[in-house]
């Protein structure tokens, strides 16, 4: 760090959030959506980056919370479902929020993010709040006419519940067991806002885990710490997350407790995931509405109930985003400012960049045997174009935690120099050693800010 320039400079909270947008374009992480129409607010498309990262944070998710375990099973339900689901889970009637407008520039607010009764744009009269339904409705067949409306689901939840009978007799499960399910979800937000953090398309990683009724609190901590770990398993500062108990007046009327994960995104603290107790509440809702019966007769006890349900309901996009803000730094090395994005090996979208120094004396022949060997082990890219300095920059501004260079030694005694993304240093590693050194510190990477 130089005498002038001091860490606060270097990242200026006001700017962090300004500053990761433009490298997310640069790098190809997150472009605007219809970019060349002039973009469709608050949609935006993954780049090569981008859906690397967040195919890795689902992966992550998946391998944590389902396949490491013996008691979640998976589940992709569709997206468009009986309007007769949204009717029993409630979000037909009450999956509203409370709108008003002004009468005099016409803008559009949600009335319980305002202070005053008068327009915060211009100080006009605003009018009485009416409710807003956030469900996206279309028609299905080629006739819109009435009974023909369906809804883009607004959580991936409800297919979970729907098929609860199902999976419970096809995989053989009995609670304590968990139902996990990724994908996208569609909310008519009337304040979308905040790059990827609020939109109107986004993407869920939930899970339903259903328990014996006596068993809510045990499962609602243990789901809680698990949840809260996983964050800052992949790198997230364990000082910009906290806990935000719903208070009693905030729960939904069906809800025993629910907490959320916040993190302090440059915008302030911000919801990143919800754990909720969600009692049998949906399950009844849909057992009442479908005539079904969805309970659960547990043979050892003798007797049948509904499970009770514990939910931990994350965003995809809403973790890319805080494992892209909390991995994004500045730092001065003595000769330059150079950004970097200190990912977590497992999140980056390269995980390893193999450079040959020039394109001539067999370097780039060289260079493409290591990719292939390390290809079944890593993610791995190489770029011979432009200097090693702006291509380790490069790489530096993606995340890649590890640059392997091939140069005119490694032709004569076939070694190669490893560089450290976070620390920039650099050792001689045997070709023969590569992959062993590689796996030996993506296991051993740990924050170190
Ligand atoms: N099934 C419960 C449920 O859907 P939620 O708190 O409304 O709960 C869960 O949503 C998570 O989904 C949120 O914590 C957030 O990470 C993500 N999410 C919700 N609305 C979103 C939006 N408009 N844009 C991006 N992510 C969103």
């Amino acid at each position: 760090m130089s005498a002038e320039t001091t860490p606060a400079e270097l990242l200026d909270e006001a700017k962090v959030m300004e500053e990761v947008v433009s490298l997310c374009k640069r790098r190809g992480f997150i472009f605007q959506a219809s970019e060349i129409y002039g973009g469709l607010r608050s949609c935006y498309d993954y780049g090569p980056a981008g859906v690397e990262l967040k195919r890795n944070v689902k992966a992550l998710w998946w391998r944590d919370v389902v396949t490491a375990r013996s008691d979640v099973v998976g589940l992709d339900s569709a997206i468009l479902q009986s309007p007769r689901v949204w009717e029993a889970s409630g979000h037909l009637e009450g999956f509203t929020d409370p709108l008003v407008d002004c009468k005099d520039c016409r803008k559009r607010f949600r009335a319980d993010h305002l202070d005053g009764d008068a327009c915060p744009e211009c100080g006009g009269a605003l009018t009485d709040a009416r409710d807003f339904n956030l469900m996206f409705q279309t028609h299905m067949g080629p006739v819109e006419e009435e009974g023909t409306a369906v809804y883009l689901r607004p959580e991936t939840a409800q297919g979970i519940f729907t098929n609860f009978s199902n999976v419970l007799t096809s995989a053989r499960m009995k609670p304590p067991f968990g139902i996990a399910q990724i994908g996208k979800s569609f909310r008519n937000e009337i304040t979308p806002g905040n790059f990827v953090f609020r939109m109107r398309e986004f993407e869920q990683m939930e899970m339903e885990f259903f328990v014996p009724p006596s068993d809510e609190q045990h499962w609602y901590e243990h789901w809680k710490a698990e949840r809260m770990d996983w964050y800052v398993r992949y790198g997230a500062d364990p000082g910009r997350l906290r806990w935000r108990d719903h208070d009693a007046d905030e729960l939904a009327h069906y809800s025993t407790a629910c907490a959320d994960i916040e993190y302090r995104f440059p915008f302030g603290w911000s919801e990143l995931e919800g754990v909720a107790c969600r009692t049998d509440f949906d399950l009844k809702r849909h057992q009442e509405a479908s005539g079904k019966d969805l309970s659960y007769f547990d043979q050892q006890e003798g007797e049948r109930y509904l499970p009770w349900v514990i939910e931990p309901a994350a965003g995809v996009d809403r973790a890319a985003l805080t494992f892209l803000v909390d991995a994004y730094d500045r730092e001065d090395t003595g000769k330059e400012i150079r950004t970097v994005l200190r990912l977590h090996p497992e999140l980056a979208p390269v995980q390893v960049a193999v450079f040959p120094l020039v394109r001539k004396e067999g370097m780039p022949e060289k260079a493409d045997e290591i990719v292939a060997a390390l290809r079944g082990r890593f993610r791995v890219a190489t770029e011979a174009k432009q200097s090693i300095g702006k291509r380790y920059r490069r790489q530096d501004e993606l995340g890649t935690p590890f640059c392997v260079t091939v140069d005119g030694d490694t032709i004569t005694d076939d070694t190669v120099t490893v560089r450290d993304r976070d620390s920039m240093e650099q050792e001689r590693v045997p070709v023969a050693e590569l992959e062993t050194v590689l796996a030996q510190r993506a296991a051993a990477w740990s924050r170190s800010r």
